[in-house]
């Protein structure tokens, strides 16, 4: 993967290590790969370019830790409290942003200590930051975890070019509204050179809240932010949809011992005459609940075979001490019983649920087995599982079922579209993609295909670090004249 973008010096500043450290009960300490998308897109673009990385290494009350290196990273432990563990991440990060920024799907709550939490920690962020980075290196900060960090950054480093950039939805203009903070997180963003997000349309959301909340004139897709001397800087705030490493998953696809356990997958479920497949963070947003009642229902009204189909649902654990997940976990274990229960038999089950992590082999595995992937997220930023999928499918079968309100439905046009609230809806899509014709099947397949080949995650990386090192450019020259 070649990004040619010419950076000398590249720091990545995300909530999360790439790797999460765990420690069992005789205190060994394990270093696991990260959950979540962001670490699968950016990680192919960190081994190529190299960075330092500064991020929490996902345990509480983690005394300070020396940086250490990993293949071309230098990572930068910033160590958390039980109390800002539970107040900064599981509190402000998960109980607050989350909710609001996925249209309220769940009710955001506003604390003033949770709050007060984020400062802290964004600002502990910004000083690691501010004392690891060479003089003029461009830094990459990620994530509504810590929106604080560009401005911080600039006021303690004006040196630094620096980008942020949001992976999951920004919400409208009047939800945003609600956020007791709104003006200090806008002025927080506004600190960055590039900010860059999944959609036009959450591009168009942030580009308003800036002119409403920080009094920032926008020009297309400027935004025109000064300063208390009256100095005015250019600050680009547009989508930079965010994709995978396509060659990577077709590579693995390809990898015989990977098709063969991709066969094996398949006796394994009581070799289904089709299988479909869920892959999600076991996230309140994803749309999990609404899967299950569609397909329960299409079980109960004998409109599928439970003897010949076959969903499983890899529901990965996540944010496990958040009432909202672990409540979901709750409804969705239910219903996954009661539907194995009622139509299930010896040798079959309708359901299999996995809630636990694979290796990335695994992963491909499963999408190499699956005839329909079922993605239904409520909200999603992006949603890189649709396009893991579709890079997977190298003979052009296969079926992908999309919610409209997954950032990839943007991208992935020829997917069969599903609203998750419409039960029926996604009844009929149930049945329209377990039944789609081969012809049908390759025709969508070879052009989802062609658009998720075009735009991988080094198209991503060019363009956004493009934009960055334009920036650093010309600065330096600046400086050196
Ligand atoms: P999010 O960032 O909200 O978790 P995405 O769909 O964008 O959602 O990204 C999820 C990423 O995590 C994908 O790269 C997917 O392959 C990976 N993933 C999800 N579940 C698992 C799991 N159980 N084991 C290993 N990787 C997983
Ligand atoms: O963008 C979604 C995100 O928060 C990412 O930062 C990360 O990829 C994923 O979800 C995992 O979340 P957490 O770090 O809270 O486990």
């Amino acid at each position: 993967m070649d990004l040619g973008v010419g950076i000398k010096e590249l720091v990545m500043v995300s909530n999360r290590l790439p790797v999460d450290r765990a420690v069992d009960e005789d205190g060994n300490v394990e270093w696991k790969t990260s959950p979540g998308g962001l670490v699968t897109a950016v990680e192919p673009i960190v081994q190529q370019l190299g960075c330092i990385w500064v991020g929490w290494p996902g345990d509480a009350g983690s005394e300070a830790m020396e940086p250490f290196d990993v293949d071309r990273m230098r990572l930068v432990p910033v160590s958390l409290s039980t109390e800002e563990v539970e107040e900064y991440y599981e509190g402000f990060s998960n109980g607050t942003l989350w909710p609001l920024y996925h249209d309220v799907i769940a009710q955001p709550e506003y604390h003033r200590e949770w709050w007060d939490q984020y400062v802290k920690v964004n600002r502990r962020f910004a000083q690691t930051v501010a004392g690891q980075a060479a003089k003029g290196a461009v830094v990459w900060v990620h994530d509504y975890q810590l929106q604080l960090v560009p401005g911080m950054l600039r006021d303690l480093r004006p040196d630094l070019t620096i980008g942020f950039f949001l992976h999951i939805p920004f919400p409208a203009r009047r939800l945003f509204a609600q956020l007791p903070w709104r003006r200090p997180i806008i002025q927080g963003i506004l600190g960055a050179d590039v900010i860059g997000f999944q959609t036009v349309h959450d591009a168009e959301s942030f580009r308003e809240c800036a002119e409403t909340y920080a009094g920032a004139p926008t020009h297309g897709n400027l935004v025109m932010v000064s300063d208390a001397l009256d100095n005015t800087r250019q600050v680009i705030a547009q989508e930079f949809p965010i994709s995978i490493d396509t060659g990577q998953f077709a590579q693995m696809a390809a990898d015989p011992d990977i098709q063969r356990r991709a066969l094996e997958i398949r006796k394994e479920v009581g070799s289904p005459k089709k299988l479909l497949l869920g892959v999600d963070r076991l996230d309140y947003t994803k749309g999990i609940r609404h899967r299950l009642k569609a397909y329960g229902e299409l079980l109960a009204e004998g409109e599928i075979d439970p003897e010949q189909i076959v969903l499983i649902q890899v529901a990965t654990p996540s944010r496990e001490r958040v009432d909202a997940y672990q409540l979901l976990r709750d409804q969705v274990e239910v219903t996954v019983g009661r539907i194995n229960g009622d139509y299930g038999s010896l040798g079959h089950t309708p359901v299999v649920y996995l809630h636990q992590g694979f290796s990335r082999e695994e992963m491909v595995a499963l999408y190499l087995a699956a005839d329909v992937a079922v993605v239904t997220a409520l909200r999603d930023g992006m949603n890189l599982v649709a396009k893991e999928y579709v890079a997977c499918r190298l003979d052009e079968t296969g079926v992908l079922m999309l919610s409209e309100f997954a950032g990839a439905r943007d991208e992935l046009d020829e997917a069969i579209l599903v609203n998750p609230h419409d039960i029926e809806g996604m009844k009929a899509a149930f049945l329209r993609s377990i039944h789609m014709p081969p012809r049908e099947q390759k025709r969508r397949m070879a052009a989802l295909r062609e658009t998720v080949s075009q735009n991988d995650v080094a198209h991503w990386a060019a363009n956004y670090l493009g934009s960055l090192a334009a920036i650093s450019e010309q600065r330096s020259t600046v400086v050196d004249a």
